[in-house]
């Protein structure tokens, strides 16, 4: 069996990783070894078979026992330890869920039901770095595959409402948090039923206005009530790197652009505003799809539909759009609704569409384990 090394595994991402590995029996396929950056010496979890103490992450030469690493520690664990593990001679398989080493030459971006091809192709070219996508970007690929694998795209913009989660399991305590906060001022005005709107609303945006460094100390303003149409790095060309991901990690994912080749697909510009809102751990976006011809509406949910066994397209009405095309109806679940599909008044060439997806589940632990089946088939 494979040793299997695995690095942060009991954080947010890691946690709803190691619950997808038992759910699916990963574990009986693998010689697992638990590894900490603060702990090394404890109990590894009831899951270790022979290896029953956590190993020190930052130690090399344990990690280079390994067949493969899999890591949900982050960038800066990443950016630490890859190069030296590297440069120890260590020629194994690392599976990271952080973005550090996405695009680089050597680095393949992981999305199974999308891109299998090119995951087995650089296999076969004896590529060693498979990392997991952007949360944003994997989810609408999963929802909207079909429609790039049929080369019915020339472009697409994307205007998304991203999850608490997405910023880190402190995030999310940190939007319910403020809700509470919000809801304690109120409350009294809001068990009164003769109480004015206009007083309670006041009060919300005192509320808000007066929250201190410390209740905003992850999003720096507050979510709870409010958006903030900014995530990630400034790139300083009036474009966020999250929104700058979107396009080239779509492309990478699919294989296209010049990095692939002289006989590659040209690239599809994809391009649109990432604004974070107070849902608690899924991604949605609203897509505007500049499609290559008319293509009627059903043929284009046949083709959605038919792309993976995860994607499931939501009838155009009001009722299933509320039940079924919302995070509160996706959290939890491999299912990728997409609906709201119609034509767009500008010309039958332009499509809508909405999606949401789990962004802990595909947008991060689900590529990981999935890619690590595929290395040990
Ligand atoms: N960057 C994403 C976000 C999460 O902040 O929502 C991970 O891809």
């Amino acid at each position: 069996m494979k040793l299997v090394g695995l690095v942060g595994w009991r954080g947010m991402v890691g946690s709803v990783l190691m619950q997808r590995m038992q759910q699916e029996g990963d574990f009986d396929h693998i010689e697992p070894v638990f590894f900490s950056t603060s702990n090394s010496g404890g109990a590894a979890p009831a899951l270790a078979r022979n290896e029953t103490t956590l190993k020190d992450a930052t130690d090399i030469a344990a990690l280079k026992k390994c067949d493969i690493i899999i890591t949900c520690q982050g960038g800066d664990y990443t950016s630490d330890v890859f190069p030296k593990l590297r440069a120890a001679g260590w020629n194994g398989y690392w599976i990271d869920a952080a973005s550090t080493l996405r695009m680089n030459d050597d680095a393949i971006i992981v999305l199974d039901p999308v891109n299998l091809n090119v995951i087995k192709d650089s296999l076969q070219r004896g590529i060693k770095n498979y990392i997991g996508g952007n949360c944003t970007v994997s989810c609408m690929l999963m929802g909207l595959g079909g429609l790039f694998e049929h080369n019915l795209i020339d472009w697409v913009s994307s205007m998304t409402y991203q999850a608490a989660s997405g910023g880190g399991a402190q995030h999310m305590r940190e939007l319910l948090t403020q809700f509470g906060s919000i809801n304690a001022d109120v409350k009294a005005l809001l068990d009164d039923p003769a109480s004015a709107i206009l007083e309670i609303d006041r009060k919300v945006l005192a509320r808000q206005h007066a929250m201190n460094a410390d209740e905003t100390k992850q999003f720096g303003v507050p979510l709870a009530g409010n958006l903030i149409p900014w995530i990630d790095k400034d790139l300083g060309n009036g474009m966020s790197k999250e929104e700058w991901k979107a396009g080239a990690e779509t492309n990478k994912i699919l294989g296209r652009g010049p990095g692939f080749g002289s006989d590659a697909q040209p690239v599809i510009p994809m391009d649109g505003l990432c604004v974070r809102v107070g849902a608690m751990r899924c991604h949605s976006q609203a897509l505007t799809i500049k499609l290559k011809k008319d293509v009627p509406l059903d043929e284009i949910s046949q083709i959605i539909a038919s792309s993976n066994q995860w994607v499931k397209v939501v009838p155009n009405t009001r009722e299933a759009s509320m039940q079924d095309l919302t995070p509160a109806a996706v959290t939890g679940s491999m299912t990728i609704p997409v609906g709201r599909l119609r034509k767009l008044e500008m010309g039958p060439e332009y499509l809508s569409a909405f999606t949401v997806g789990d962004q802990l589940l595909w947008g991060a632990a689900e590529p990981l384990r999935r890619m690590l089946r595929i290395i040990l088939d």
